[in-house]
């Protein structure tokens, strides 16, 4: 880490810059078919062949958590290399099927990979990019340390996106609920980036528990935003589609909160999302509109605000060496104020 802080958006650039040569190598290794619908989800060639874009698509949010935990601890960056392209490939196989589970055909401004290629192809490009995680970890040092944390952090991955569609099937609707699942799906990948980027660069017990910390209330936050982000923000920048948390009557974090209380919005709103079905367009206004009246995504803007605050006492408690230190304040500032 150089003596001046990076900004986020260079932190990140060159985190991607640093991991997508090492995931392209690992899905280069796959057998040919599933390294070719791997690579047409990376955006990296098209149908046909053809070569398309070489970067790595996405934010590198975590890779690059991973690579500045292990500097925190003092530790060189290149020690967190399989850290962070592990933690990256699991990231890529949980979109895969996430997108499936939730019907979702667009990601990253580009078609989901099961709306192109079918439901099979997808699913098992998943699997494929999983076990490519779990290789790329199995061959570093101290994978006798890490790789525990990945695999318990995977279970608690798949438990919490379970626990998810169990919020969309309406039970158990609530605002306990929706962040137990925010805590599961994405607080547990972001802390494990960190844990494992800590334990790479020869972090003692306490030192990679406090940056664990600091990633999962962190990635707590990043999903308060992305629930606002899904509602309120651009699909031009998101590369998502707005309102197809609505459109689904997803549970999402606005919205359990919105739904909390007994306002006659909260019951309108709770009303709206009984129906069977996906909402029709005018309903999602409605929703919109019911969960603007509850002033909710300026309460979860609170709660992502509280969240990074923690974030950032457990990296202070974590003894940062003190660039890396300012470089992960940057990306909890970045988790904050993205549109994308
Ligand atoms: C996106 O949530 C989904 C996750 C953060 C986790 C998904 C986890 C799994 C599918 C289980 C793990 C599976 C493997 C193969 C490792 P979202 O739907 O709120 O975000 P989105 O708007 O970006 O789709
Ligand atoms: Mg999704």
């Amino acid at each position: 880490v150089s003596e001046t802080p990076r900004d986020g958006a260079t932190i990140l650039t060159q985190a991607a810059s640093i991991v997508g040569p090492l995931i392209r190598s690992r899905v280069n290794g796959l057998p040919p078919e599933i390294r070719h619908v791997a690579g047409l989800h990376f955006g990296w060639w098209a149908e046909d062949g053809a070569a398309r874009d070489a970067e790595l698509d996405g934010k590198a949010l975590r890779p690059a958590l991973a690579l500045l935990a292990c500097q925190a601890v003092g530790g060189a960056p290149k020690d967190a290399r399989p850290a962070a392209t592990a933690v990256e490939l699991v990231h890529n196989a949980s979109l895969l099927h996430d997108d499936i589970i939730d019907h979702d055909t667009l990601r990253r401004g580009r078609p989901a990979l099961w709306a192109v290629k079918g439901l099979s192809a997808a699913l098992l490009a998943g699997d494929a990019l999983f076990f490519a995680a779990v290789h790329a970890l199995a061959e570093s040092d101290r994978s006798a340390q890490t790789m525990p944390v990945l695999l318990r952090s995977v279970q608690l991955l798949i438990e919490g996106e379970y626990l998810d569609t169990l919020l969309e099937a309406g039970s158990g609707i609530g605002e306990d609920r929706a962040m137990a699942v925010a805590a599961a799906k994405t607080g547990e990948l972001f802390a494990c980036a960190c844990e494992l980027g800590a334990l790479a660069g020869g972090a003692d017990a306490a030192r990679a528990h406090h940056l664990g910390a600091f990633g999962h209330r962190l990635g707590i936050a990043f999903q308060c935003i992305d629930d606002i982000l899904g509602i309120w923000g651009n699909d031009a920048t998101t590369g998502k589609p707005t309102c197809s948390d609505l459109r689904s009557r997803k549970i999402s974090l606005p919205v359990a909160t919105a739904m909390a209380g007994s306002t006659p919005q909260a019951q309108a709103l709770r009303s709206l999302y009984r129906q069977d079905g996906p909402l029709r367009e005018e309903d999602c206004l409605r929703a919109v509109e019911l969960i603007e009246q509850t002033s909710a995504k300026e309460a979860t803007a609170r709660r992502a605000q509280r969240y990074s605050a923690d974030a950032l006492r457990h990296l202070a408690l974590a003894r940062p060496c003190p660039t890396a230190a300012a470089e992960l304040a940057v990306l909890a500032d970045f988790v904050m104020i993205r549109d994308r």
